[in-house]
């Protein structure tokens, strides 16, 4: 992280898009113990829900801003965020939605509405009804509704990664005049490929009057599992803000996964001429939580948060590893707050892993002769091989007792 570079604004919407996942559903104290950890995490904008759904979603916007909005210990510290999170509401494109999303953050010491209207062809025509120029005219009058109760504004044009382009910047310049002081860009249905999605923020920040001013933001959905690359390409194209989710979660694929991104940025500092304030270390803890709160299971293999993600189980690796963490690792499993080992003893597994293994369950030394060593060895693969799960801490104790008795 330097100074030299630019923030990168990370907006967290696990509790809004993320909550959109199909079959969950979290309770209001549920919502608030999530806020509370990405307070700590240190995210700098967190939509806390869609206010307008259900008085549920309203009262726990509401609860949000006005516990969770002021600093709180464990966001500030040495290096650490040193300001209250923006709390946000999502609104769709009327009064009655705006005015309720205000209602619900407004206590927040720092506060955002979040106003949204489609402008793709195929959105206005068969969902909104409406044509190009009555899009403009409600952006127009949305934004300013919404400005007339606050400064902080957001304005995203749904399914803008299939809008025409020529079209779009006349709407962001129409949501720039009324007030926006941020232009989301979403790519609704996950359809942009990185270079296009990066094109389109370059094209964006070039072409439309008043870009200047605002600050643009990614919001990519995975339906092609590329919303971590059309992220960090939007960045490359001038975004500076990011919307983003824990584990990814979110309608449909999902949204682009917070961890994903921030680990990107911190494996190639020169790539991405930008710095963030989140503290990677809580990194698996989160991602724990909202797996448990959620009922949304992490994929073993996922990046950065699986269970796998710095498991190492072919003996060429687990030798590598044993020598110089180096060879196999890009990312120091501790800066993401994975404290476990990281050899998962299976048949691919080799001598020196066993040993190792052995040694970090007090069996180093002359615990075992060379004998029973290698009897226990040839023991441990015929149990890898009959077990699908791995061999666990508990077989190996079962081993070394069984070795030792018959020996
Ligand atoms: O994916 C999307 O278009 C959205 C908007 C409401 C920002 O979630
Ligand atoms: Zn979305």
């Amino acid at each position: 992280m330097s100074a030299a570079t630019d923030k990168l604004i990370i907006f967290d919407t696990t509790l809004r898009d993320g909550e959109q996942s199909p079959g969950v559903t979290l309770n209001t104290e549920e919502k608030i113990e999530i806020a509370r950890q990405l307070s700590r995490l240190g995210v700098d904008v967190l939509e806390a829900g869609f206010p307008i759904a259900s008085p549920g979603d309203f009262n726990a916007v509401q609860r949000i801003a006005r516990e969770v909005g002021p600093l709180m210990e464990g966001r500030t510290g040495e290096g650490r965020v040193n300001q209250e999170m923006v709390i946000c509401g999502l609104a769709r494109s009327t009064k009655n939605d705006i005015q309720t999303a205000y209602d619900a953050v407004k206590e927040a010491p720092r506060h955002r509405i979040h106003v949204f209207l489609a402008t793709s062809d195929i959105h206005l025509e068969f969902k909104l009804k409406i044509s190009r120029e009555q899009c403009k005219e409600r952006i127009a009058e949305m934004v300013g509704f919404a400005k007339s109760l606050c400064q902080d504004i957001e304005f995203s044009p749904e399914d803008a990664g299939r809008s025409d382009r020529a079209f779009l910047c006349e709407a962001l310049a129409v949501a720039i005049r009324a007030g926006a002081t941020t232009l989301n860009i979403p790519d609704t249905v996950g359809y942009n490929t990185p270079q296009e999605y990066g094109d389109l923020i370059r094209h964006l920040k070039a072409n439309t009057a008043g870009a200047e001013s605002v600050v643009f933001s990614t919001h990519c959905h995975d339906d092609l599992g590329l919303a971590t690359a059309n992220t960090l390409a939007g960045i490359s194209g001038g975004a500076r803000q990011v919307e983003v989710t824990i584990n990814g979660i979110g309608e449909r694929a999902g949204n682009t996964s917070l961890e994903e991104v921030v680990m990107n940025i911190h494996t190639h500092p020169s790539a991405y001429p930008v710095h963030h304030t989140i503290n990677t270390r809580l990194f698996f803890s989160t991602s724990r939580m909202v797996e448990d709160l959620s009922g949304m299971v992490v994929q073993a293999n996922k990046a950065i948060v699986g269970r796998n993600a710095f498991l190492h189980e072919s003996g060429i690796h687990q030798d590598g590893v044993l020598k110089n963490k180096q060879t196999y690792e890009i990312i120091r499993p501790e800066d993401v707050g994975v404290t476990t080992g990281n050899l998962a003893l299976g048949k691919h597994s080799g001598r020196h892993a066993f040993k190792t293994k052995l040694e970090d369950l007090g069996y180093g030394g002359a615990a075992l002769s060379e004998t029973q060593f290698q009897m226990a060895f040839t023991r441990f693969k015929d149990l890898a091989d009959s077990k699908k799960s791995g061999v666990t801490d508990g077989d190996m104790h079962a081993l070394v007792a069984d070795v030792r008795s018959s020996s």
